[in-house]
């Protein structure tokens, strides 16, 4: 791993408290600023291509916001289709422990159940468009709210994507402590998603190229997703992209933007620097507030 300027245990200062440019209007959140970190905006149309990255990842630019509460952190992980966010949630929770929550795994298991639920919603995702409210909303909402969620906190992946999935979130009272946005150019998607495969077994992803399996006998039981195909990505990509500024524009405040053209590890080292910072400032608040 490169280094980060911002690497875990780095402590903030006091400084870092609110940042200057950007007023906060919620007074429960505080946004986070660092001589190394420069806002940014988030639009879907500014995703750096190969040749032009935007960022790198030893000089990773977000601003961060964090709730004041000193509870179980909160996550939400973004992205267009095969940005990384599973494998970035492998991560994630082996270092934090976090409850991982996919909306898609969760669909996924209720395909293999064949519930009704199940049938439908692969009628949608065969179409790469998103699956109706009435299924996904309280399937989310009835796993956030389980006893080791909200215990251990959680890493919700791949939802909300719609304003109205946003909004819905907002009306249970779930707000997430931090929204990571995975920022990967298209071309490189497409290559993901083309040589992405599954272990049935243990449910680690894989890449032929970037990830392959450790051994023979795991290459021999690897699946591939029905999703998978370079036609069905662009369906998906074009979903992606009819949403994702309605979705951003809910949590502005709270998004770290990262680049997700590179290797895994350099990916989760922004990601871990921002978690730190969360969590950092979470202590400093609930000391300051216990003083
Ligand atoms: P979902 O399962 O969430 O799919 P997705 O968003 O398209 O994302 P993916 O799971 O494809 O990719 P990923 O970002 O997790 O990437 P991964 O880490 O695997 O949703 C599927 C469908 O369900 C949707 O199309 C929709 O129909 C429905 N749905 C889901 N949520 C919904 C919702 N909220 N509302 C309505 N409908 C919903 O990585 C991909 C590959 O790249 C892997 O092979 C990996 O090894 C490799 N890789 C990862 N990172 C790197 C790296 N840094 N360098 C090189 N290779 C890498």
């Amino acid at each position: 791993m490169g280094s980060s300027s911002l690497s875990p245990g780095v402590p903030l200062s006091p400084s870092l408290s609110r940042h200057p440019k950007f007023p906060n209007p919620n007074p429960n959140l505080f946004l986070l600023s660092h001589p190394s970190l420069t806002p940014i905006s988030l639009r879907s149309n500014q995703l750096p291509s190969r040749s032009k990255k935007l960022l790198s990842p030893n000089a990773p630019t977000f601003f961060v916001a964090a709730s004041a509460k000193a509870e179980p952190l909160k996550v939400i992980i973004s992205g267009a289709p095969a940005s990384g966010k599973g494998t970035q949630c492998e991560l994630i929770t082996q270092k934090y422990g976090l409850v991982h929550i996919s909306a898609g795994d969760l669909l996924r298991a209720e395909i293999a159940a064949a519930s009704e639920n199940g049938k439908l919603a692969k009628e949608y995702m065969e179409k790469g468009q998103l699956v109706p409210n009435e299924i996904v909303v309280m399937m989310v909402k009835e796993r956030l709210l389980q006893p080791d969620s909200q215990q251990r906190g959680w890493l919700l992946d791949g939802y909300p994507r719609s304003s109205s999935q946003a909004a819905a979130l907002e009306d249970f009272g779930i707000r997430p402590d931090v929204f990571i946005l995975l920022d990967v150019s298209e071309d490189i998607l497409v290559e993901r998603v083309v040589g992405r495969r599954l272990d049935p077994l243990t449910g680690k992803i894989y890449h032929l190229k970037y990830s392959p399996p450790e051994n023979d006998e795991i290459a021999s039981r690897l699946t591939q997703r029905f999703d998978d195909t370079e036609e069905k990505v662009k369906l998906r990509l074009r979903t992606h992209h009819e949403n994702v500024d309605d979705v951003l524009s809910v949590y502005k405040d709270i998004t770290v933007k990262v680049n997700g053209n590179v290797a895994k590890e350099n990916v989760f080292e922004q990601i871990d620097a921002a978690l730190t910072q969360v969590a950092e400032q979470r202590k400093v608040n609930s000391g300051s507030l216990a003083a």
